[in-house]
This record gives structure tokens, C-alpha cells and sequence, in this order.
């Protein structure tokens, strides 16, 4: 496991990523929604399991799922559950933010 570092600081963090959105990180040949919501922030795969459309350009509801925006299923930003078991759940990874910056682990 490693933790691979995207922002220096949480405000770079919180500047680059407004509430309840997402943005896409690339890390190598993985492709994260790197989203934030109530002020914290997760990982989960930028890629729908459903058909692939991107989550990174989806939006956050109050239950704090990411939703996508081709067909609206919405996935759990913890575990990446999907809402409604209409497809398979997707991949999330652990974010760490701290005075170092912010960080997500990959195995
Ligand atoms: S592609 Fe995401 S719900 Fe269909």
C-alpha cells in the first residue's frame, strides 16, 4: 500500500474541488472522482460500473452518494454501494488529509 499524494494543502484541496462535486484524478492507469462532501473528501472509480460514463462529472445528493450523470444510479461515496443493487458497486480507495497535504492510498 501507498499513499499517493494530490494536493499540497487543504486549501489547494478544497480551492480545485467545490461541495458536493467531484474532479478526476489520474493516477497511472487508474482514473479516480476524487469528490468532497461535507467537507470531507473520497476516492472512487471515475468510471461507472454501469456504462462507464464519467462520475467525476456527476454531483453529490445529501446522502452523500455520487450520482451519475448518464443514468443517475447513485453510488455510496464510503463503500461505493450502488443505491439500488441495478449494477455492481463501485471501486473506492482510503483519503487522508492532513498538514501534509491530501492523499489517497493505493494498494
Ligand atoms: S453510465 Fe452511470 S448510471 Fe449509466
Amino acid at each position: 500500500m501507498r499513499w499517493v499524494r494530490i494536493f499540497k494543502s487543504i486549501d489547494q484541496a478544497k480551492a480545485a474541488i467545490e461541495e458536493g462535486k467531484a474532479r478526476r484524478v489520474v493516477i497511472g492507469e487508474r482514473r479516480i472522482a476524487l469528490s468532497r462532501w461535507n467537507d470531507k473528501f473520497f476516492a472512487i472509480q471515475d468510471n461507472c460500473p454501469h456504462s462507464s460514463a464519467y462520475l467525476s462529472q456527476g454531483w453529490v445528493n445529501a446522502r452523500g452518494e455520487i450520482i451519475c450523470p448518464l443514468h443517475n444510479y447513485c453510488y455510496d461515496l464510503k463503500t461505493g454501494r450502488e443505491f439500488e443493487e441495478k449494477t455492481e458497486d463501485a471501486r473506492t480507495w482510503k483519503v487522508r488529509l492532513d498538514d501534509e497535504g491530501l492523499f489517497i492510498q493505493l494498494d
